[in-house]
């Protein structure tokens, strides 16, 4: 069984991800780093290529990381993909890391290498409400992460899976 962990760009899927792969077993892997590691940056694949693309290399590393790891972080736009929800049913637990909007804009504040946030106020926010939809629709367990720490939220988890 996997533990997939989903949510909106900064919701911190990546740094829980590494400190709940310390406590378990298993091993921790993320679909960005396998993305950059294959194909190249996000960034170049977005200018390149186009998202089409992205989300296609972004289904494959999914498919090859949950073979082999206990835990997966994933890209915010997984739940893009029917397909890719499927696999995460059928392959393990997905547990949405559920950030508030404002907290999300600090700590993105000075991002520059995530193509669909460089855009403007509304298409976030309009991203971030029909994302938030998709998160809440596939989720098995959904945990809170506004004013919490990494450390919080593993155990958190631990705990429900
Ligand atoms: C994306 C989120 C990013 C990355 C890419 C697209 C999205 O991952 O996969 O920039 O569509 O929300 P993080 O959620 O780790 O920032």
């Amino acid at each position: 069984m996997t533990i997939y962990l989903i949510g909106f760009m900064g919701s911190g899927k990546s740094t829980v991800g590494k400190v709940l792969g310390g406590r378990i077993r298993g091993g921790h892997a993320d679909t960005d780093v396998f993305i950059d590691a294959q194909y190249g940056t996000i960034s170049e694949i977005f200018r390149i290529h186009g998202e089409n693309t992205f989300r296609k290399y972004e289904s494959a590393a999914l498919e090859n990381l949950s073979a082999e790891h206990e835990i997966v972080s994933t890209g915010g736009g997984i739940v893009e993909r029917q397909k890719n929800i499927s696999l995460m049913k059928a392959n393990g637990v997905i547990v949405y890391l559920q950030t508030a909007f404002t907290e999300i804009q600090s700590r993105l504040m000075h991002d520059t290498e995530r193509p669909l946030w460089n855009t403007d106020m509304e298409k976030k926010e309009k991203l971030f409400r029909r994302r938030s939809q998709l998160y809440q629709g596939c989720a098995d367990i959904a945990i809170q992460t506004d004013q919490k720490t990494p450390d919080d939220i593993a155990g958190e988890i631990q705990e429900a899976v």
